[in-house]
């Protein structure tokens, strides 16, 4: 199997730990920032589908706790005490109704928050490791926290009022690139990765296997606000010709016409600012129903998530895996839209030292791209510390999500990391891509 790892020099004990404890300061800074609100913004349910933003904060706390303070032993005390930690379990408390439980004030959860981080930073300081597989913990807590500032973003959009987080950080500027296919020959290519590859790389993104893909095409860059629009006005969203089924009862009994926050006048809504639709920008809030339809409509389908991380970390010359579709450098702002301060996608064309070795562009960051693929193990797969966090989902009715959107922080993605959804989910920040059979 070809080395899927990039030449770096050693680390050390004490870098690793630095890095564990930057990682995990990192998400804290943003976790601090999208909610530093008044207490009547932090308690409402602004949406039956988010959580109230003070249960996502003590939830955090909570997860730390478990994972890094008790090694993940439930049974084990933590700092708070039982019945108050139950209101924090995901699996418990369905997000539609935590509302209602007698959860954590903002003041108590920030206060809980700081205790259990000093706990962990001095505990780390302490640790005797020697490798970044002893610090997984670590990686996946920071992991975790950066997820759950995604979905705080989300929460955030899903609000009504008068915007609170600005109109985001300047963007580098989009270039015409066009909307044609890149060919990726068939042959074996390396999907996943390993640990000592990849030591941040959660359960479901191991191991690394060797796959045979037939011939395939993908798209240079993702789906726009302005194709979205010319499927719009082509009568896309009345056709159930363009619709599976199953795609097509959804479309009607959700009533869906345009993209979520899109209004009839062609403004959208984000983050509480009312705007123009960008018509360069990769189109987003779109469900995976409405991402299928549209590239049938198109002529072409979805990718899988094969095709996808193919497409996007394969080297063909020297037969083996990138760590990033740019090559194997860590992630700068002038190679992809992450980290969540622009608020939204950049516009297709700002990233050409970001493509990939087939010539693929803006696959990591701007939008979560939906594939045609269920949530299924890699063969070998073996749960991870947290074992509950993906194989209760395998075979569920999801649809799997590559490369991260603009509102991914942190350690929080790889061109192997594997999110999952409804198909029927739109206030993530997901698009699509479009792929074709063959040439
Ligand atoms: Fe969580």
């Amino acid at each position: 199997m070809p080395d899927p790892a990039p030449d770096t020099t050693p680390a050390t004990s004490l870098d690793l730990r630095e890095r564990a404890a930057r990682g995990l300061e990192a998400s804290r800074v943003r976790t601090l920032g999208l909610t530093d609100l008044d207490e009547k913004e932090l308690t409402a349910q602004h949406s039956p589908l988010m959580s109230p933003l003070v249960w996502d904060l003590a939830h955090i706390g909570q997860q730390e706790d478990l994972w890094l303070l008790r090694g993940g032993r439930t049974e084990a005390q933590g700092l708070l005490p039982a019945r108050i930690e139950k209101l924090y379990d995901a699996f418990e408390h369905p997000r539609a109704t935590r509302v209602g439980l007698p959860l954590l004030t903002p003041r108590e959860a920030r206060s809980y928050l700081a205790d259990v981080r000093g706990r962990v930073l001095d505990g780390l300081e302490a640790a005797a490791v020697d490798d970044a597989e002893a610090l997984f913990a670590f990686a996946m807590v920071e992991q975790h926290e950066q997820q759950h500032v995604e979905t705080m973003l989300a929460t955030h959009q899903l609000r009504d009022g008068t915007p609170l987080l600005g109109s985001g950080a300047p963007l580098p500027p989009g270039r015409p690139l066009p909307a044609d296919a890149v060919h990726v020959p068939a042959g074996p290519f390396v999907l996943g990765v390993d640990g000592t590859a990849e030591p941040d790389s959660l359960d479901n993104e191991r191991p690394a296997h060797v796959v045979d893909l037939p011939a395939f095409s993908i798209a240079r860059r993702p789906v726009t606000n302005a194709e979205w629009a010319a499927f719009m006005a082509a009568g896309g969203y009345d056709d159930p010709a363009w619709w599976s089924e199953r795609g097509w009862a959804h479309r009607l009994e959700a009533g869906l016409e345009r993209p979520q926050f899109w209004s009839p006048d062609g403004s959208r809504r984000r983050f509480g600012v009312v705007e123009d639709v960008p018509p360069d920008e990769p189109v987003q809030h779109v469900c995976f129903f409405e991402a299928e339809a549209y590239a049938a409509w198109a002529g072409a389908r979805l990718p899988t998530e094969q095709e996808w991380e193919k497409a996007c970390v394969w080297d063909p010359a020297l037969g083996r895996r990138r760590r990033w579709p740019w090559g194997d450098s860590e992630w700068t702002p002038a190679l992809a839209n992450l980290g969540g301060d622009a608020l939204r996608p950049a516009p297709v064309g700002a990233y050409p030292a970001g493509a990939s070795a087939y010539g693929v562009e803006q696959m990591i960051g701007e939008v979560w791209e939906w594939t045609t693929s269920g949530f299924e193990p890699w063969p070998g797969f073996a749960p991870m510390l947290y074992a509950d966090y993906s194989a209760p989902f395998f075979g569920g009715d999801y649809r799997v999500l590559r490369g991260g959107s603009w509102a991914v922080g942190g350690a929080s993605i790889r061109p192997s990391f594997r999110n999952w959804d409804h198909p029927q989910r739109r206030q993530i920040f997901s698009g699509l891509r479009l792929a074709w059979d063959g040439v």
